[in-house]
């Protein structure tokens, strides 16, 4: 059969999305979007991808945005949204209109959300959502002799009861207005709502929807920044587009209060929330607060993460099967590459102290990562963690990765230079090559 065959390209297309499915399931994702959004006849789209997030296991807060919705009202009362220093001012007219705005798209996006035609692609979604008074704010004001009226910011959100609600399976829908203890009506801005609500829940990731795509200084597409690099281009200033510079902004804040990844996506390409989140490179912007891609110890939440890189290639025998039981317990041995929440490379030390030799085991690379020395890097790391633990030699078990260990100064070994307890467990059956590398000790420091 010819393999680019429609249902081929689908099975594979599907399989390749499976290891981001298991990385998004139970995480909480906060998305905003500004009002524009549900007005260009597209927004059912963006509501079907909302939907198929929270059926993936997504724990999903939306916050929606009012401006043109609040520009309309007014308009039609012969009044407009004014300004000061690139802040709005909301009068007891502005307030009417951002009220009845905010009222008409929160029941429209419930309405999205709780289709559920047998033809459509909400069919058997049945989603709950759940909105109410979870941000608390207070006035900004009168700054530099302006009052801002019911223009306010955000004291603090009850994020134990979004997190309730989420916990139950519900959608949460965050419209950008507070309420003070007094029981006053505040006017917020959507970006600086998901940023706070973001923060408060320590959310995974802040996917904010914006009118343009991402573009730095000279124009082009800025697919990966730093905190410390957004910083320094916000610091310039100037030469960035003004809603690039405020969602870019926004995201710095929410990294700095903890969450792990923000992500700005341009609305207009279809599909871009899931382009971002399925697929290896994604269309939008990630702004982390850590490197991208980092080495490190592997922890007890990765296990689902390595036995997804691991089980193709046990099904070809390149590696021996692990139970998920027996990787839960032997965790510890393992270090991995995370990319941006995705294990893409794992490998193990299993240490016999006694004879003084570790087993350099489980090594693999997911095959879009492969042939850009991070195999190199997972064996520098592990040699150092041998060395710390005083092991003079790193044997290594293979059937199908010889010439690899070779070039890497392994050398071809017999069964019987394996510790006895490791030659017990050998399988004849797979009959792996055994490859033994020296290693250097630690330099101890001299003393003076
Ligand atoms: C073996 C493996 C970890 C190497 O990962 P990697 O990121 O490609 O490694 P590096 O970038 O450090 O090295 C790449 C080099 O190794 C070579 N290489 C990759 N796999 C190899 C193999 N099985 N045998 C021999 N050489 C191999 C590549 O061709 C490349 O060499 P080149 O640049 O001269 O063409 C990866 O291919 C993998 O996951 N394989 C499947 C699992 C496996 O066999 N693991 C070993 C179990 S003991």
């Amino acid at each position: 059969m010819n393999p680019d065959t429609a249902p081929q390209t689908f099975v594979r297309w599907l399989r390749s999305a499976a290891p981001y499915i298991h990385a998004h399931r139970n995480r909480t994702f906060v998305v905003s979007f500004g009002g524009e959004a549900l007005t260009d006849g597209r927004f059912a789209e963006l509501v079907h991808d909302f939907a198929l997030l929270h059926s993936l296991g997504v724990g999903l807060v939306l916050v929606h945005g009012t401006r043109p919705q609040v520009e309309r009202r007014l308009r039609s009362r012969g009044a407009e949204l004014r300004y000061h220093q690139g802040l709005r001012i909301t009068d007891a007219t502005g307030l009417e209109c951002v009220q009845e705005a905010a009222g008409a798209v929160r029941v429209e996006i419930e309405a999205l959300l709780s289709m559920g035609a047998a033809n459509s692609p909400m069919a058997g979604a049945r989603i709950r959502v759940a909105s109410g008074n979870f941000v608390v704010a207070k006035p900004l004001g009168v700054r530099d002799g302006v009052d801002f009226g019911y223009t306010g910011e955000v004291r603090r959100v009850d994020a134990g009861a979004m997190r309730r609600l989420l916990d139950e399976g519900s959608v949460v829908l965050v419209s950008p207005l507070g309420y003070s203890p007094t029981g006053e009506i505040f006017n917020l801005s959507a970006e600086e709502v998901a940023t706070a609500v973001a923060g408060a829940l320590g959310a995974d990731k802040l996917l904010l929807l914006m009118e343009q795509p991402c573009a730095g200084p000279d124009g082009r597409m800025i697919h990966q920044i730093t905190v410390q690099e957004a910083e320094r281009l916000l610091e310039r200033g100037g030469s960035l587009e003004p809603g690039v510079a405020a969602h870019l902004a926004a995201a710095l804040k929410a990294c700095r209060s903890g969450v792990a990844r923000a992500h700005l996506l341009d609305r207009h390409i279809d599909g871009a929330l899931l382009l971002e989140l399925f697929t290896r490179d994604g269309v939008g912007t990630l702004v982390s607060a850590n490197p991208f891609e980092e080495l490190r110890p592997a922890r007890i939440n990765d296990v689902v993460g390595i036995l997804d890189l691991i089980r193709p290639l046990e099904q070809t025998g390149a590696l021996v099967n692990r139970s998920r039981e027996r990787l839960e317990t032997e965790i510890e041995d393992y270090v991995v590459i995370e990319r941006d929440g995705l294990i893409v490379g794992c490998a193990a030390l299993h240490p016999f102290p006694a004879e003084s030799v570790g087993e350099f085991a489980c090594l693999a690379l997911h095959p879009e990562y492969r042939g850009e020395s991070r195999g190199e890097r997972l064996l520098e790391f592990i040699e150092q963690r041998a060395r710390k633990l005083g092991l003079a030699r790193l044997f290594a078990l293979t059937t199908q990765a010889m010439q690899w260990f070779r070039e890497r100064g392994f050398e071809p070994a017999s069964l019987t230079d394996l510790p006895a307890q490791r030659r017990a467990s050998y399988s004849p059956e797979r009959n792996s090559q055994v490859l033994i590398k020296t290693i250097r000790p630690c330099e101890v420091p001299r003393k003076s």
